[in-house]
């Protein structure tokens, strides 16, 4: 394959301005957003770089391939003569994803076949269970071949067992946390923590610790794999130790919940994404909450909202007692508050600028943000 090539890296529709900003502040060339996600270009260094240290990125994808096809014969010809071994081990299990847009090709099925029949030919089989996936986009006649480098999706960081009622993926924790202001430097508290994903990727962030450090990825699979090279990209850019200087200047992360359960799951948690040291978890509800000592930061909570768990009714009182706690002993901090129930957010009584839309578990979420 020919280097830099085009790596894509999704983000939920509505954030990828933020996923645009962490990736030029990771260093990686000219960032540019497309639907859904961010485009750069680079070599396989990269691509091992981006799963490993991009918080806000649900996968990365290399586009290996994009050439012209008008008709079903001429695409199987031109799939067959492409240079598979190059992205491909040999035997490869893979699954195939087609997409028709606007093309004469229009038939999803039948072009996947022949992309199917190309990668059979070249020795790989081909099933829905494939542990690889080649995704072909068909548009305006241009096919674009890609293959998904992280395997199972990036919010999953591996140290997750324990998972609340309606847990947020860490990927979308870590862009609202971004697009709250965070950058690591301030302490955070979220008062219905649940599994404590804001709280564990907050302090992630904060000790320097890469995302993807403790999970594999599918790119550990393909013939451009160098694991010597890989183990010291890793040992580079994940750097614990961190985490004793940010104790000692009192920079913590705090998660509590009404649910005992929830705390357990959260400590547990913590402890597994190597963080435990520096997060408190506490077993209170809203009206019991504390505000730490020392300097402000930032309060990060998702509610529970009506759609996805209780009572919308109950819910006002909820989202009223948040509202006044937070006015009466969080002077000086900022508020950060994910919901899909604009009606709830405004019972908080609190000054709320809304985010955009995000799609999230089959609802629209946004981001109200407030000065406390
Ligand atoms: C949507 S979940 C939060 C999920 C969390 N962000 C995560 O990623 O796991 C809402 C949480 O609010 C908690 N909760 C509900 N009412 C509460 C109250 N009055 N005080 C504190 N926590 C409460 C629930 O136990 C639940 O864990």
């Amino acid at each position: 394959m020919e280097t830099p090539f085009e790596i894509f890296l999704s983000a939920p529709p509505g954030l990828e301005p933020l996923l645009q900003q962490e990736v030029a502040e990771a260093g990686f060339d000219a960032p540019e957003l497309a639907p859904g996600g961010v485009v750069t270009r680079g070599g396989w260094p990269e691509v091992w770089r981006a799963n490993l240290c991009l918080r806000g990125a649900g996968r990365v994808l290399v586009r290996f391939a994009e050439f012209r096809a008008f008709h079903l014969a001429q695409l199987d010809k031109r799939a067959r003569k492409l240079d598979w071994g190059a992205v491909l081990p040999k035997g490869a299990a893979c699954r195939v994803d087609v997409t028709c847009r606007n093309s004469k090709i229009y038939h999803d099925r039948a072009a996947r076949a022949r992309i199917a029949g190309a990668i059979e030919a070249f020795g790989g089989t081909v099933s829905p269970e494939g542990a690889l996936r080649v995704m072909a986009r068909i548009e305006d006649d241009l096919v674009t071949l890609s293959l998904d480098t992280s395997g199972e999706l990036l919010h999953r960081r591996g140290w997750k067992e324990a998972v609340g009622k309606a847990p947020l993926r860490e990927t979308l924790a870590a862009l609202f946390l971004r697009a709250s202001g965070y950058d690591g430097s301030e302490p955070v508290v979220d008062p219905m923590c649940g599994s404590g994903t804001f709280v564990i990727e907050a302090a992630q962030w904060a000790a320097g610790m890469a995302p993807g450090r403790a999970r594999d990825f599918a790119f550990e699979d393909l013939p451009s794999f160098r694991a010597g090279e890989f183990a010291t990209l890793k040992a580079e850019t994940d750097v614990p130790g961190r985490e004793a200087g940010l104790r000692e200047a009192g920079l913590l992360f705090h998660g509590s919940d009404r649910d005992d359960g929830a705390i357990r799951g959260a400590t547990a948690n913590a402890e597994r994404a190597g963080v435990a040291d520096l997060c408190r978890f506490r077993r209170a509800a809203i009206s019991d909450l504390e505000r730490p000592e020392g300097t402000p930061g930032l309060v990060m909570v998702n509610p529970p909202y009506g759609a996805r768990i209780g009572d919308r009714k109950l819910l006002f009182g909820l989202y009223g007692s948040l509202g006044a706690v937070l006015k009466e002993r969080f002077a000086g901090w900022r508020l950060g508050m994910v919901t899909s129930d604009g009606g709830l957010a405004k019972a908080t009584g609190l000054d709320l600028r809304a985010g955009p839309p995000v799609a999230f578990g089959g609802l629209t979420v946004k981001l109200y943000q407030a000065e406390l």
